[in-house]
C-alpha cells in the first residue's frame, strides 16, 4: 500500500481509497470468444469463392493452435483461406477437397500470394531485434535459421498492482528524491503564508472533491478559496496559478507574487521528477506478453508461397498383369471381355441418376454456346451404351450412344474403344462418354471410324446420388477438349512445346475445332514421363486470370522479365529430350478441369 501510494496509485474518493490505472498500464485485452473485429476485415479480403472464410478468422485459429513449423489440415479448402493464412505464418499444411474449381482457385491464389516477411527468433537479424527490443546485448549464440524456433514478436506491457507492491526500487527512488521535493513544498508554503487573496484554484478546505492537481495538463478550476492557513498538502498544491489581467497589483504583491509562482514551478518539478523515476521503474519491472499476430517483418524482403504440390485422382494408366505375371492384353474389352459392371443392378440405379441429371442439365463445354442440349433421352439395352440422346446439330437430328463410367473408378481406353464400337454397330452418329476420370491413354482416343468421341467429366457432385437436385444447373457435365500441341525438335537436342488451344466439339455443325489459348489456365510439362506420375517439371501460365501479376508487380526489381515472360506463355522453354521417349503435356482450364495427353519424342 505504501509503495502504491508513493507510486502516485491511489486515489481517495469520499471514503474510498482506490486503485488508479492507467490507460497505458495494459494497452491489450485477452481476445474472449465472441470475435466481432473479425467482421469488418472480412469484408476487405479480395474475394475468389463465394463460400470464403474471412483469412482473419482462420489466421486467429490458426495463431491460437499452432506454432510456427506446425501442420495444419483443412479438409474442406475451398479457395485455401487455410493454406494461404499457414503459408503466411509459417505453418506447413494439407488442404483438400472434392471440387476442382476449389483446387484450382486455391492453386492460383497460392502461387500468386505475397507476404511479409517476418524475422526469425533463431537469426542474426533477429538476435539484434530482440535485443532492441528489451534493450538488452543482442546474444551472440550461433543460428540456424530455424522457423521452430518462432519469429521476433512485438510485445506490451503488462503493469500490475502486483509488479508494483514488489518494486523496492521504488523506496530508493522516493528516499532519493522526497527531500527535494519536500523542501520545494516548504518553500512555497513559506512565500503564501499570509498571502491576502483567494488562490484561483479548488483546495476545498481539505474536504470533499479535490481536482487532481498532480497529473499534467489538469484544468485547474478557480474557486476563491484561500490557501491553507498551516500552508498545502503535498496533493493540495495548485498546478498553475494564472494570473488575473483584471487586477493590478502594489509593486509589493507582485514581487511577492513572482516568488509565489517561482516557488510553485521548483515544487512541480521537483515532483513531476520523482514521478518520472518510479514511472520508469514500474515500466522497467512490469511483465510483458507477446503480442503473437505481431511479429517484426523485414521491410525489405517480399516473401512467396513456399514449394506445394497438388495431387489429384489424376487420369493415370494402370498395367495389369495376371497370374504368371503377363501383361493382360489391355484391349481386352474391346474384344468384350470385359463387363459393363460389377454388379449390373447397382449400376443401374447409378446410371438411373446420372441420365436424370444429364436430360436437365445437357453437356457443357467452354464455351455457353456450344452446350450439347438433348432433345430426348431415353435408357438403350446396350453391353456399354445406356442411353440413347438426340440433339439438333444445325437442323440435321443427330443420335448419339451414351455411355456412362462406373460410380467409383477410371474409365480406360479399351472401355471407350469397345463402347464406341456397339455405338457404331447401333448406328449411332456420335458417342458421348459421362466418367468420373479417364485414363492418360482415353486421352488420345477422340474416334473410331465414323464415330466421334465426346469425353464429357462428371463433377463429383453427382455422387451424392438421389440427394442432388435434378435442377439443370451447375457444370455436372463438362467437356473439355485435347490439347492442340505442336512438338519443335530445336536441333539441338533440345525440344520446345507448343499449345495452340482445346479442342472444341461443336454441335451446330459437328466439327471439332481448336479454340484458342484463353480458355487454357495452366498447362504443365512432363519433360521426361516415365508413364507413371506426372511431374510437374515446367509450368506455363495463360488466358486472363494472370495469378503472378500481383506479384510481378511487386517483384520486378528483383525478377529479370524475361523469366516473367517465358511464364506467361503458349510456348515451353527449349528442354532435353526425354530418356523414357516420352513427355507428357497437362492443361487445366479456369474450372480446374484437366487434361492430360502423353507424347513420343524421338
Ligand atoms: C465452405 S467451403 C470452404 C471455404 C474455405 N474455408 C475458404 O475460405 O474458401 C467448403 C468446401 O468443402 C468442400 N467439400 C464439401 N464436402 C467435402 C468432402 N466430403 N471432402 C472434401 N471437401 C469437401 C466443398 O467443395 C467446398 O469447397
Amino acid at each position: 500500500m505504501e509503495r502504491a501510494r508513493k507510486a502516485h496509485r491511489l486515489k481517495g474518493i469520499g471514503k474510498s481509497l482506490m486503485y488508479r490505472r492507467r490507460l497505458d498500464d495494459y494497452a491489450a485485452y485477452p481476445a474472449t470468444n465472441n470475435w466481432d473485429d473479425v467482421l469488418s476485415t472480412g469484408f476487405s479480403d479480395e474475394r475468389y469463392y463465394v463460400v470464403q472464410t474471412g483469412a482473419k478468422v482462420v489466421q486467429r485459429c490458426i495463431l491460437m493452435t499452432t506454432d510456427p513449423g506446425d501442420l495444419v489440415l483443412d479438409p474442406t479448402c475451398g479457395s485455401g483461406t487455410t493454406a494461404y493464412v499457414a503459408e503466411q505464418w509459417g505453418r506447413r499444411w494439407i488442404t483438400i477437397d472434392t471440387s476442382r474449381v476449389a483446387i484450382a482457385l486455391a492453386r492460383s491464389r497460392l502461387m500468386g500470394a505475397r507476404y511479409p516477411y517476418y524475422l526469425l527468433a533463431d537469426s542474426p537479424e533477429g538476435q539484434r531485434k530482440e535485443a532492441e527490443v528489451t534493450r538488452s546485448v543482442p546474444k551472440s549464440t550461433p543460428t540456424h535459421g530455424s522457423l521452430r524456433q518462432g519469429f521476433v514478436y512485438d510485445r506490451v506491457r503488462h503493469i500490475t498492482l502486483k509488479s508494483i507492491a514488489n518494486n523496492a526500487e521504488i523506496d530508493v527512488i522516493w528516499d532519493r528524491m522526497q527531500p527535494a521535493v519536500d523542501a520545494a513544498l516548504a518553500d512555497l508554503n513559506a512565500a503564501c503564508a499570509g498571502w491576502p487573496e483567494p488562490f484561483p484554484v479548488t483546495t476545498g478546505g481539505r474536504a470533499g472533491q479535490r481536482i487532481d492537481f498532480t497529473t499534467p495538463g489538469t484544468v485547474t478550476l478557480p474557486s476563491g478559496e484561500m490557501a491553507p492557513a498551516d500552508g498545502f498538502m503535498e496533493w493540495e498544491v495548485p498546478r498553475d496559478w494564472p494570473m488575473d489581467p483584471h487586477k493590478t497589483y502594489v509593486q509589493n504583491m507582485y514581487e511577492r507574487r513572482t516568488k509565489i509562482i517561482h516557488c510553485l514551478h521548483a515544487f512541480w518539478e521537483a515532483r513531476i521528477a520523482r514521478q518520472r523515476e518510479i514511472d520508469a521503474s514500474i515500466k522497467a519491472k512490469a511483465d510483458f506478453e507477446y503480442l503473437y499476430d505481431k511479429p517484426f517483418p523485414d521491410n525489405t524482403k517480399t516473401r512467396v508461397a513456399g514449394p506445394f504440390t497438388v495431387e489429384s485422382l489424376s487420369p493415370h494408366r494402370t498395367l495389369a498383369v495376371d497370374w504368371d505375371d503377363e501383361l493382360i492384353d489391355t484391349y481386352e474389352a474391346a474384344e468384350g471381355k470385359r463387363r459393363a459392371s460389377e454388379n449390373p443392378h447397382d449400376f443401374k440405379d447409378f446410371a438411373h441418376m446420372i441420365l436424370e441429371n444429364l436430360r436437365a442439365a445437357g453437356v457443357q463445354q467452354a464455351h455457353k454456346e456450344d452446350r450439347i442440349t438433348f432433345t430426348a433421352l431415353h435408357g438403350w439395352p446396350g453391353n456399354w451404351i445406356a442411353a440413347e440422346g438426340t440433339f439438333m446439330e444445325g437442323d440435321v437430328q443427330r443420335r448419339a450412344g451414351v455411355f456412362i463410367g462406373p460410380e467409383f473408378g477410371t474409365v480406360s481406353r479399351p472401355d471407350l474403344v469397345a463402347a464406341a464400337r456397339e455405338c457404331g454397330d447401333a448406328g449411332f452418329d456420335i458417342m458421348i462418354s459421362c466418367a468420373f476420370n479417364y485414363d492418360a491413354h482415353s486421352s488420345e482416343f477422340d474416334k473410331l471410324g465414323r464415330i466421334k468421341v465426346l469425353k464429357a467429366r462428371m463433377n463429383p457432385d453427382l455422387h451424392m446420388g438421389g440427394d442432388l437436385k435434378t435442377t439443370g444447373a451447375g457444370n455436372l457435365f463438362v467437356i473439355f477438349g485435347e490439347p492442340d500441341i505442336r512438338i519443335v525438335d530445336q536441333g539441338d537436342g533440345t525440344v520446345t512445346v507448343q499449345v495452340f488451344g482445346v479442342d472444341v466439339f461443336k454441335p451446330q455443325t459437328g466439327e471439332v475445332q481448336s479454340e484458342g489459348t484463353e480458355g487454357i489456365a495452366l498447362w504443365m510439362l512432363d519433360t521426361d514421363y516415365n508413364e507413371e506420375s506426372f511431374f510437374v517439371r515446367h509450368a506455363y501460365f495463360l488466358g486472363a486470370n494472370d495469378p503472378y501479376k500481383a506479384l510481378k508487380t511487386t517483384l520486378k526489381a528483383e525478377i529479370d522479365e524475361e523469366a516473367w515472360e517465358s511464364l506467361y506463355s503458349d510456348t515451353s522453354r527449349p528442354f532435353a529430350k526425354p530418356k523414357s521417349g516420352r513427355i507428357a503435356v497437362k492443361v487445366i482450364n479456369h474450372l480446374g478441369d484437366e487434361v492430360m495427353k502423353v507424347f513420343a519424342v524421338e
